[in-house]
């Protein structure tokens, strides 16, 4: 085995590995063997553990390529050093050499290899593609892999070329799904890799997705992307994840192959890519190219490093440089493996924090072709839909250099909502302005679509049923500036409707503290700018308010319901004026009191439209009579119904509301839809106003759920098709009873797929 020796060269230099050792992985339960579940995630991006005997591989992961032949950093080295919890060899190399053959089939893989973690092989698939012809069998070469120990096994699938006609890539498809069954049928309880193939075709790329899926593969890769990759067809490999991914079973991991430039991964892993394999470190390292974040570059005009990591902390490129050829590589492979390992954990971190597409976009500028892939995904005809304020003068001119024909079409549609309908909102924290790529943050989408379908003006009669004051200039909190204008407001004239403008959009004055609108975190001027007038009509086209006046206040300064009443009073829209036109008598501490009461309401009613999907109709039933609990500032703490029931609670920290195990119950009851059977998907729209989304679970759960534990995936018969990660939801019996309340960690077809690992996360049970 030649090779093997070669990072002995490196023992003695700067970065060498030298001490410590990591424990062997403990395996996994036997049940829980090729299982994946999510622990965090961020819309598509997820955080997940694959169950495998040789340890519960975390995801987000890096499978770094170890040619058993050249073996530039030893696997050994890669657990205890890097704490690598898995890597790819290929099992066509060792089956052609004797002696690689002769150690695998006697000791296993891991023996061959000396690393104790997931090892994952390939098939020889691209050796296919790069010399012509492969001389295994399909079942041959799986049935070898099972028989040397792999964890992770791969079928021998048909290499798609980006250049390949339709007809050549259909093929292709075509032959890699005929192989499946066998190849799964070969693989017994090794868990096995189901490539995806269809070039740069969308409905061939689909219609893989579909195929592959019907068979039992543990893991899908994304075939056929390498030669896409190296020409830097960023826009093409996003549409292949797009075409891809949605048709995938979401219970399997998807793995990018061949992907390793760490430059990828934010936009890879915001669109649900789990693995990556790499041999750039290795590859780049003998030609001195250093990976980073932002692209590659050469060691030989650098002074300094472009991240200065672990392994170079003694050394500078010029010493580095003056190595010998192997202990150079050795050197560099390294620093490749650390800073994409580096890159990767940015990943993970931003996906605990919900800010992965965040990152995506930040790294999208640091190459244009990135540039361009981002530009493509986030400029959806969706976005155009929603983003009518900014479309034409803000949006337009720069993407349209980014959009193409396909686009126009409306093909890539139902792929973007594919990510706006898994994200998480209304969110914690600021949302830092990112100029135009803040508009078309899928979760910001998510937001304002969310808004645009549940609410609704009051359509009160009364002075100011014909206008709305849209209030412009400051960044929230608004309350307390508002506070009294809006009590004198609500009493002298009923029928307006008070919109504030913030850097993404209008928000309702009732929905005041709702995040991402509340919470815009940029340059005074983002909030100074006066509105056009041109562009909060089309927004108030979206809300049925296409024909009031418009009335203009800035909130800067002191005296803004002195110079709302007075903008008011010349409108003739606000109660007795005196003769400068300004209603100066007060109200009366009742009628204070009492338009205070009616705002705490509404406050409450249209979160319990917007945020539980309830019909207005039902709201104001529970909400009649009502009291409300408020703090110092004024805000709502508690909503108390009639009853005595305490049914909602405004959440402070990001808006939100929090159900109550009494107000689950109230909530409950007033369904007038069937219970759902299954995980049917219908339309969104279909659904609006239907309530919470429910979660039936199965009898073995029930007495669980009842004492406030956790829904486990497994346990679950049926949801409503609306649910979606972070919403509050219902959790019934087969009978249709309420057992509990929670907060959804997930999809519907993820409840469908799913077999391990958090769905509802419960937040009250109901005891019998
Ligand atoms: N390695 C890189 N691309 C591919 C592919 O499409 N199929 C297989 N099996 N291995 C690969």
């Amino acid at each position: 085995m030649d090779g093997l020796k070669e990072t002995d060269a490196g023992v003695d230099c700067m970065g060498a590995w030298t001490d410590g050792r990591r424990d062997d992985p403990v395996p996994c339960r036997e049940v829980d063997k090729g299982l994946f579940e999510i622990t965090s995630r961020d819309g598509r991006a997820r955080l997940g553990r694959l169950h495998t005997e040789h340890g519960i591989l975390e995801t987000p992961a890096l499978l770094p390529v170890i040619n058993p032949n050249i073996r530039t950093i030893e696997p050994r080295e890669m657990w205890d050093r890097y704490g690598i919890g898995a890597l790819i060899t290929n099992s066509y190399i060792i089956w052609k050499h004797d002696a690689l053959k002769e150690v695998a089939t006697t000791q296993g893989v891991h023996a061959l290899l000396d690393y104790p973690g997931v090892v994952m092989t390939d098939s020889g698939t691209f050796q296919a593609y790069i010399y012509g012809d492969v001389e295994v069998g399909v079942e041959e070469i799986v049935e070898f892999q099972k028989s040397i120990g792999v964890d992770i096994a791969t079928m021998l699938d048909v290499f798609s070329r980006p250049d390949m006609s339709e007809e050549q890539v259909a093929q292709c498809v075509q032959e890699t799904i005929e192989r499946a069954p066998a190849s799964v049928a070969s693989s017994g309880t090794t868990m096995l890799n189901g490539p995806i193939q269809g070039g740069l075709f969308k409905h061939l790329r689909t219609q893989s997705a579909q195929g592959m899926a019907e068979f039992d593969f543990a893991v899908h890769p994304i075939g056929g992307i390498v030669p896409v990759m190296e020409r830097h067809l960023y826009k093409d490999y996003a549409k292949i994840m797009l075409a891809s991914l949605p048709h995938l079973p979401p219970n399997r991991p998807v793995h990018m192959f061949g992907c390793g430039h760490p430059m990828l991964f934010p936009m890879s892993i915001a669109l649900g890519a789990d693995l990556f394999d790499s041999a750039a470190y290795a590859l780049f390292a003998r030609d001195g190219r250093l990976l980073t974040p932002w692209g590659t570059q050469k060691i030989e005009s650098l002074v300094e490093w472009p991240e200065r990591m672990p392994c170079v902390s003694t050394s500078t490129p010029a010493e580095v440089r003056a190595l010998g050829k192997n202990e150079r590589t050795v050197l560099l492979a390294r620093y490749n493996l650390e800073v994409t390992l580096a890159e990767l954990a940015r990943c993970k971190q931003a996906i605990r924090d919900g800010t992965i597409w965040r990152l995506a976009e930040r790294r999208s500028h640091q190459h244009p072709a990135l540039r361009e892939a981002f530009l493509w995904l986030s400029t959806s005809p969706h976005n155009k839909k929603l983003d009518l304020q900014f479309l034409d003068e803000l949006i337009l001119s720069d993407r349209d250099a980014a959009r193409d024909r396909d686009r126009n079409a409306g093909k890539w549609e139902s792929s973007w909502n594919w990510i706006v309908e898994s994200q998480e909102s209304p969110r914690k924290g600021g949302e830092p302005w990112g100029g135009e790529d803040t508009h078309v943050r899928p979760h910001i989408n998510a937001a304002k679509t969310a808004l645009k379908q549940h609410w609704t003006p009051h359509h009160r009669e009364g002075k100011g049923s014909g206008e709305v004051l849209v209030a412009y200039g400051t960044s929230g909190p608004w309350r307390e500036r508002l506070s009294d204008l809006m009590a004198r407001l609500e009493h002298h004239s009923p029928g307006l409707e008070v919109m504030i403008q913030t850097p993404i959009g209008l928000l309702p004055y009732s929905l005041e503290d709702l995040n991402p609108f509340t919470h815009i975190d940029g340059p005074l001027w983002l909030w100074r700018r006066r509105p056009n007038p041109m562009e909060v009509r089309k927004e108030l086209v979206q809300y049925g308010m296409g024909d009031r006046r418009i009335i203009l206040v800035d909130m800067l300064g002191d005296g803004i319901q002195a110079r709302a009443l007075h903008a008011l009073s010349e409108a003739g829209v606000f109660g007795v004026t005196n003769q400068d036109g300004i209603q100066t008598q007060p109200l009366e501490k009742e009628q204070r009191d009492d338009a205070k009461k009616r705002l705490q309401r509404r406050h409450v009613a249209d979160k319990m439209v917007l945020l539980l999907n309830m019909k207005k109709e039902d709201v104001d039933l529970l909400l009649e009579d009502s009291t409300f609990v408020v703090n110092r500032l004024g805000r709502v703490k508690n909503a108390i119904m009639s009853n005595g029931t305490h049914i909602v609670s405004p959440r402070l920290t990001d808006g939100g509301l929090s159900l109550t195990d009494g107000g689950a119950e109230e909530i409950h009851a007033t369904r007038d839809i069937a219970m759902p059977q299954d995980f049917e998907k219908t339309s969104l729209e279909s659904h609006l106003f239907k309530g919470p989304a429910w979660v039936v679970v199965n009898d073995d759960a029930e007495p669980f759920v009842r004492q406030g534990r956790n829904v486990f995936h497994g346990f679950i018969l049926g949801c409503d098709s609306w649910i979606s990660p972070g919403d509050s939801c219902l959790i019934v019996n087969q009978k249709g009873e309420l057992i509990g309340h929670g907060i959804s960690q997930c999809t519907p077809k993820d409840m469908q797929y799913f077999k391990k690992g958090v769905a509802v996360k419960t937040r009250g049970g109901k005891k019998q």
